[in-house]
C-alpha cells in the first residue's frame, strides 16, 4: 500500500489519536499532543510494559523529577558529550543533523564520523529542507539537553532529564536499602523525556518531548547469568550482529543460548531482555518480521556501553527505526555518581565464609610526626594507614601535595585479618524503551484496508490488548427497549472494566466502519431477535464475521476475548 505514512496520521488526527500540539498558535514541531484515543492507546502500551517490568520481572516503578540539577548531568557525561553535529544549509539556513544529510546522500557509516569527516562526506550531499546541494560547510556538536534555572534569580542551573535512567542511578543508596541490600534488584521509570533534536521531521519517531520505559537492573560485575535465563534460553529471533553487518549480511536467527555461547551477546541478562523485548513488542501487535535486533558497532556504543542491542522496527516511511536500546551500561554511571557526589555507590557482598588475610600495615610514630607535620599530622596519619611502604619509606598524597615520609617515621607490622566480603559496584543492564515510537509502529502496522460490502474499508487491525475502545454496542434501532437493553449491556461490561463504546446513530453499516478504523475489535448488536431469546451478535472486526450468544455471557467473553485467552474463531 502506497502512501501509509500519511494515511496513518490523517487518521489519527481525524479520529483523535494524535494531533500536532498547540495547532492553533501554529504547532511546533518535535511536540504532539495524544488525542483521545491515542492516550488511551498509549496508556494500554504502558501497561503492558508494566505488566513485563513490574509484575513479570518484579521490579519496582518509582518517579523522580523531570529536572535535575546541573551536577547531575556533569558526573553521567551528558553536559560533556550528549551532542548531535549538526550543519546548517547555506541557502535556506535549516539547521539539519548532519549525519542525517550524509545518510540521505547515500553516504555509509555516518553516525559515526567525526565531525571533519562528515563535513568532507555532506559536500555534495542536499539539504534536507530545500533540496540544493550545500557545498563546504562546518560540522559542529550541539548539545541536545534543554537548559533551565530553578528558583528566581537563576541561583541553580537545571536541566530537563535527556533519559529517566539518571533517576535510578542517584536513588541508588536508597533502593538498594529498599532491596534488603541485596544484588541483582531492578527499578523502572515511565516518564517523558526531553531533548532539543535538531531537525524534528519524523513525526512521533522525533520528539522533543517522548516518552521512555526504561528498567535499571543492578548486578553483580562478576554474575552476569541471569537466574532465569532458562525461560528464554531457546527462544529465537533473527539478530543483526557486529560482524554481519561488517560483512554487509542480513539479520540471522538465533537462540538466545547459542548467541550467548558463541559470544556475539556479551552475557546472559542482556540476551534475557532481548528476547523479552521481542516477546513484548509482538504482543503490543509488532509484526515478527518487521522486527530485528541490531548490534551497535564498536564505535556506535554510548560513552557508557560495552554491549548494546537496538531493536529496530521496519516502517514504510522511515525504514528500519530503533525502538527499544538493550544495553550493557556496566559500573560507569554509579562509579561516576559515587566520585562526583562523594556518596558511596557500592554493595557489601559477603563471603559464605570468612577469609583469613595477611595485611601489612604502617603504625606511624605519631609523636614525631605531630612535631614535624603540625596541622598536616592527622591527614598524613590517615594517608599512611592504605599507604605501600617501601625500603625508604611511604609515598603519599595529602591535599594534592606529594609527600614523602620517611621509614624512621613509622613501623611495619605484618598481621592476618578476618574479612566477611568486598565492597563492589554493581553494573547495570538497560533495557530503554521509546513509547512514542511503539505507539507509531503498532498504528502503523495495525493500518488496512479491504473491501467490505463492495466498498473499501479502512480498519486498524490493532491487537484487542492495545485498542482504545474494546468494544462497541449498537442497538439495531433506537427504540422498542433495545436502546435500553443495549445500555444495559454497556453498563455491565464498564462494570467488569472493559471500555465500551455505545452507539444508536446512523445506519448500522457506519456504525461498524466508524468502529473499524479507530481499531475497536469487537462490536454487540441488539436487534429484535434479542427480545424473544435473550442473546445479540457479536462481530469480529479482522473477519468480519458474527456468532449470537446469550446476553448474560457477554461480560466475561468479551473480557477473555480482549485479554486473549478465547479467540474468536473458536467460537
Ligand atoms: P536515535 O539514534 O534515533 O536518535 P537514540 O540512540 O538517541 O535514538 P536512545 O538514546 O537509545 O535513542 O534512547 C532510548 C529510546 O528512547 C530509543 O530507542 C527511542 O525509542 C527513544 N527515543 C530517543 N530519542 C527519541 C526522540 N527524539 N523521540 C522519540 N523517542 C526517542
Ligand atoms: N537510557 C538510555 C538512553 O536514553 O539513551
Amino acid at each position: 500500500m502506497s502512501d501509509v505514512y500519511e494515511k496513518v496520521i490523517d487518521l489519527a488526527k481525524r479520529r483523535g489519536f494524535i494531533w500536532p500540539t498547540s495547532e492553533c498558535y501554529g504547532a511546533v514541531a518535535g511536540f504532539i499532543d495524544y488525542g483521545p484515543l491515542g492516550a488511551m492507546m498509549k496508556r494500554r502500551v504502558e501497561n503492558i510494559w508494566r505488566d513485563f517490568y513490574v509484575i513479570g520481572e518484579g521490579y519496582y516503578e518509582i518517579e523522580c523529577p523531570t529536572i535535575a540539577e546541573e551536577a547531575v548531568f556533569v558526573a553521567s557525561g551528558h553536559l560533556k558529550g550528549f551532542a548531535d553535529k549538526m550543519c546548517q544549509c547555506p541557502h535556506c539556513k535549516e539547521y539539519l543533523r548532519a549525519d542525517h544529510v550524509a545518510e540521505g546522500g547515500g553516504v555509509r557509516g555516518a553516525p559515526t564520523m567525526k565531525n571533519e569527516e562528515l563535513t568532507a562526506a555532506i559536500a555534495s550531499c542536499r539539504c534536507l529542507a530545500c533540496g540544493k546541494v550545500l557545498g563546504k560547510i562546518e560540522v559542529f556538536n550541539f548539545n541536545l539537553m534543554f537548559r533551565t534555572s530553578i528558583g528566581p534569580g537563576s541561583q541553580r542551573t537545571g536541566y530537563l532529564r535527556p533519559e529517566t535512567a539518571q533517576g535510578m542511578f542517584v536513588d541508588f543508596s536508597r533502593l538498594l536499602r529498599f532491596y534488603r541490600d541485596h544484588l541483582p534488584f531492578g527499578a523502572v521509570q515511565i516518564g517523558k523525556s526531553y531533548r532539543n533534536e535538531i531537525s524534528p521531521r519524523q513525526g512521533m519517531i522525533r520528539l522533543r518531548e517522548f516518552t521512555q520505559a526504561e528498567a535499571e537492573i543492578f548486578v553483580h560485575p562478576d554474575e552476569k547469568a541471569h537466574p532465569n535465563f532458562a525461560r528464554y534460553a531457546q527462544y529465537t529471533m533473527p539478530l543483526l550482529t557486529g560482524i554481519q553487518q561488517q560483512k554487509n549480511e542480513p539479520a540471522v536467527p538465533f537462540t538466545m543460548r547459542d548467541a550467548v555461547d558463541k559470544g556475539l551477546i556479551a552475557n546472559e541478562y542482556v540476551a534475557y531482555y532481548l528476547a523479552l523485548t521481542h516477546e513484548m513488542l509482538l504482543k503490543i501487535g509488532i509484526r515478527p518480521g518487521r522486527l530485528r535486533f541490531r548490534q551497535h558497532l564498536p564505535d556506535e556504543l554510548a560513552h557508557y556501553a560495552a554491549d548494546c542491542w537496538d531493536a529496530e522496527v521496519h516502517s514504510d516511511r522511515f525504514g528500519w527505526v530503533e525502538t527499544v536500546g538493550i544495553a550493557d551500561r556496566t559500573d560507569y554511571d554509579l562509579k561516576a555518581h559515587a566520585v562526583h557526589s562523594g556518596t558511596p555507590m557500592t554493595v557489601f557482598i559477603q563471603y559464605d565464609q570468612p577469609r583469613k588475610v595477611q595485611r601489612r600495615r604502617i603504625i606511624p610514630n605519631m609523636s614525631v610526626l605531630g612535631k614535624q607535620y603540625r596541622t598536616k599530622a592527622k591527614a598524613i596519619f590517615e594517608a599512611l594507614g592504605t599507604a605501600e611502604p617501601a625500603a625508604g619509606g611511604a609515598d603519599i598524597v595529602v591535599e594534592g601535595e606529594h609527600i614523602h615520609i620517611p621509614a624512621d617515621l613509622f613501623e611495619v607490622r605484618d598481621e592476618i585479618i578476618e574479612i566477611r566480603g568486598d565492597e563492589v559496584i554493581p553494573h547495570v543492564i538497560e533495557p530503554s524503551y521509546g513509547i512514542d515510537r511503539m505507539c507509531y509502529a503498532v498504528l502503523e502496522q495495525a493500518y488496512d484496508e479491504d473491501i467490505a460490502e463492495g466498498e473499501t474499508r479502512t480498519v486498524l487491525r490493532l491487537t484487542p490488548c492495545v485498542a482504545p475502545v474494546q468494544v462497541a454496542v449498537f442497538p439495531l434501532m433506537n427504540r422498542d427497549a433495545l436502546d435500553t437493553i443495549a445500555q444495559e449491556i454497556t453498563r455491565s461490561l464498564q462494570k467488569k472494566g472493559v471500555l465500551a463504546e455505545y452507539d444508536d446513530s446512523g445506519a448500522i453499516g457506519r456504525r461498524y466502519r466508524r468502529q473499524d478504523e479507530i481499531g475497536t475489535p469487537f462490536a454487540i448488536t441488539i436487534d429484535y431477535q434479542t427480545k424473544e431469546d435473550n442473546t445479540v451478535t457479536v462481530r469480529d472486526r479482522d473477519s468480519m464475521k458474527q456468532v449470537r450468544i446469550a446476553i448474560d455471557q457477554v461480560p466475561e467473553l468479551i473480557s477473555t476475548l480482549i485479554d486473549g485467552t478465547t479467540q474468536f474463531s473458536s467460537l
